[in-house]
Order: structure tokens, then C-alpha cells, then sequence
């Protein structure tokens, strides 16, 4: 993997910014661009309504986006449905099972805000038992408590696959299997996995994975929520419209079946078309090469942040977790620390509650926020060591 020529792809950075926040929301290349504009400039039109040829083009491209993020998950096409993000994916699942009172929701306590206030409503709305998992302070859990927490009311597990605050991969693929042993779906949020590191639904055996195309070189306002064949009849899609049904009467209509049936109007084509670009980007480089450079970079970012005086590092070991950390300097305010290494040294990171306000109550206890690096495909070596200068000389500057 060559980062001297990746980092071409990505003009921002000839601007000398650093560009750490990739866990908000990474850059994106010029190939994702280009193969958006070629639709602007070549066949702008909408997709499945016309016979015409620009028409036929703008669809056949957009089926071969869901048929790239397929290849890239190990899915199939037809298990592929757009989105506009992760969150639009699990509020999909969300509103579209069908609840009772007294069922239950397994969740824990690292989720991002989105995973988790779309299951209190449902606690509000239907009366639903939303039971918490909790990790150990450094975002860890202990699979036996999964094993606990499981029981025949439960309807859905839903996890994070990795933490946004803290890194932490969790172990998707054993919750999922207890999840399946007491005849409960299990939802998966790669939001900050899928970008990172090589995925195989087949290997997590989960349900339901939801995604964003912005966080993995795509554009904004396109994502993607894979649901298992089985269940796409199942689910009630959280919009209905054109392009969605199979036929209509004045009186009734027939949901089409298939992805169509959650995508209704008419759906982000450019976008869907550079999440596509996106993920031919990313597997030209590799999956693997894109995870074992992260693995490098966060393994030294990690090793020498920890021994830098009045910073404090959350979340487990380098080995398990994707490239993002988060941590503190004591007697600054996480917005002064990243507002600091913008200033002096034009490094973006990003700094608060990262949305996972319980995170910062409940397992690291700090309520005010952290501050967050995290890395990507472009990142190098020698911007963790200009990183690690500025928290240095930042932490110096208090003594
Ligand atoms: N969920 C994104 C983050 O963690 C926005 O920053």
C-alpha cells in the first residue's frame, strides 16, 4: 500500500491540514468524484422510470453500486438496501418490526446515540423492555453477559461493531450467535467498522448491518442497511412511495419485494453511484492493507500517548481496536485541546461527547467529552508524530 500515492487522491491535503477526524467523517478521493460527475455530465436522469438510454445508464449504474457494497460485505445484491446513513438504516429496523409489549431489546452502553433513543421510543411507544449490556471501562465486554441478557422475549440484539469513542471491536459474531440461539435478530452498527476493516456478514452471521457511505471515501447522504433476504418482506419499510410498490388501486397497494420496497422516491443516484467508486477504491488498495496501516498507525499513536504527562487514553489495548483514540489532558477542556491543534498545527480531530452521552456517563465517567483521533487510509507515521508534538507541547504548556 502506497500512502505517498493514495494522499494524491485527496487535493485537501495538499492544503497541510492533518486530518484525524475520519471517524466523523472521512475525505474523499478524486476516482468517487469523477464517477459522480460522470453522471452529472453523462446520464443525469432518474433511475427505473424511463425506457430512454440516459435513464437505462443512470440505473444500470446504480445497481452496480449495490451490487460493489454487496461484493464488499459478502452479501447479496437484492440484501442491499440505500440509505441516507447508519441512522436512517437502524431507524428502518426500528419502526419496521413488528412489536408487542413486553418485548425486548439487547443494547449496551458504548452505542452512539442513534443506537440507542430509537429503542427508548420504542420502550415509550409500545412498552418495550430495552435491557442494557454494559462494558467495563474500557469498552470491553464480557460475552457471558450477552449470554444473560438473551432470553426468549428478546426480539433484537444490537450492537456496535466497533466504538466511536473507544475503538473497541466488539465480538460481533459470538453475540450474534447467541442472539440466533434464542431465535432473536441481531443487528449490527458498522458504522466505524466497514470503512476499516475486511467484513463478512456471512462470518458475523448477523441480520441486519447499517453503514455510511461519507465515513468510507464516499459522499454524504448515502448508506447502506443489509438485511437478510428472509426478512425483507418482513420489515415495514419506514418510507413508502414511488418506486416501492409491485401495483396500486384507489383503494389498495402491493409492496414491491426486493430493496426497492425501502427506497422510496426518488433515491441520492450520484450518491449512490460514488459510494459504489468508494468501494472500488477501497478494494483496490485492499481491506487488508487499509487495516494492518491503521493497526500500525493506532499501535504507535496508542504506546506514545500513554507516556505523554497528564494525558489520559480510554479504551482497551492498540490490538483491539480500529484506529480511533480517545483521551484527555488534565485541566483542559476537550474543545481547548482540539481547538489548540487546529491553530497551531492545523490537525482536525474532533472533541465532546462523540453522541454517546451514557459512554461518557457510565463507562469512562467523564461527562464532559473526550478528545478523538482517528485515522484512516491516508494518515501517516509522520502525522501521528506531529500529533504526538502538539498533545506534548500542549501537556508541557500546563506545567
Ligand atoms: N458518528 C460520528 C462520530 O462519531 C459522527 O463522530
Amino acid at each position: 500500500m502506497n500512502v505517498k500515492t493514495i494522499r494524491q487522491d485527496f487535493p485537501i491535503l495538499r492544503t497541510g491540514i492533518i486530518y484525524f477526524d475520519n471517524a466523523a467523517s472521512s475525505l474523499t478521493p478524486e476516482p468517487v468524484l469523477e464517477k459522480m460527475m460522470e453522471f452529472y455530465h453523462e446520464y443525469r436522469a432518474n433511475v427505473e422510470r424511463g425506457v430512454h438510454r440516459l435513464s437505462q445508464k443512470a440505473g444500470e449504474e446504480y445497481a452496480n453500486a449495490r451490487s460493489k457494497v454487496a461484493d464488499l460485505i459478502h452479501v447479496k445484491p437484492e440484501e442491499v438496501i440505500m440509505t441516507k446513513n447508519t441512522t436512517e438504516g437502524i431507524n428502518t429496523v426500528a419502526s419496521g418490526l413488528a412489536w408487542q409489549k413486553g418485548d425486548r431489546v439487547v443494547v449496551t452502553n458504548i452505542e452512539h446515540h442513534s443506537n440507542l433513543i430509537v429503542w427508548l421510543r420504542l420502550k415509550k411507544r409500545y412498552g418495550v423492555d430495552v435491557e442494557v449490556v454494559r462494558a467495563n471501562s474500557e469498552g470491553i465486554f464480557d460475552v457471558a453477559d450477552f449470554e444473560r441478557a438473551i432470553d426468549d422475549r428478546t426480539k433484537l440484539v444490537t450492537v456496535t461493531h466497533a466504538s466511536n469513542v473507544l475503538g473497541a471491536i466488539t465480538p460481533v459474531a459470538e453475540i450474534a450467535a447467541i442472539a440466533h440461539e434464542r431465535d432473536a435478530l441481531m443487528l449490527v452498527d458498522g458504522a466505524q467498522s466497514v470503512p476499516h476493516i475486511p467484513l463478512d456478514v456471512r462470518e458475523i452471521g448477523c441480520d441486519f448491518l447499517a453503514f455510511s457511505g461519507h465515513k468510507m471515501c464516499g459522499p454524504t447522504g448515502i448508506g447502506v442497511l443489509y438485511m437478510r433476504e428472509d426478512l425483507l418482506d418482513e420489515v415495514e419499510p419506514l418510507c413508502i412511495g414511488g418506486g416501492t410498490i409491485k401495483d396500486v388501486g384507489l383503494d389498495y397497494y402491493q409492496l414491491a419485494q426486493g430493496p426497492h420496497r425501502f427506497e422510496a422516491g426518488t433515491p441520492p443516484i450520484a450518491e449512490a453511484i460514488g459510494l459504489g467508486a468508494a468501494v472500488d477504491y477501497l478494494q483496490g488498495i485492499g481491506m487488508d492493507a487499509i487495516r494492518a496501516h491503521e493497526a500500525r498507525l493506532i499501535m504507535k499513536m496508542y504506546n506514545e500517548m500513554v507516556a505523554i504527562p497528564k494525558v489520559t487514553v480510554y479504551g482497551p489495548e492498540p490490538q483491539r481496536r480500529v484506529g480511533i483514540l480517545s483521551f484527555n489532558i488534565e485541566g483542559l477542556n476537550p474543545h481547548e485541546v482540539a481547538l489548540a491543534l487546529d491553530v497551531t498545527a492545523k490537525i482536525m480531530i474532533r472533541s465532546g461527547a462523540h453522541c454517546t452521552l451514557p459512554l461518557m456517563k457510565d463507562v469512562i465517567r467523564h461527562p464532559a467529552g473526550t478528545v478523538r483521533a482517528s485515522t484512516y487510509l491516508y494518515n501517516t507515521g509522520e502525522e501521528v508524530d506531529k500529533f504526538l508534538e502538539g498533545i506534548s507541547e500542549l501537556s508541557a504548556s500546563l506545567t
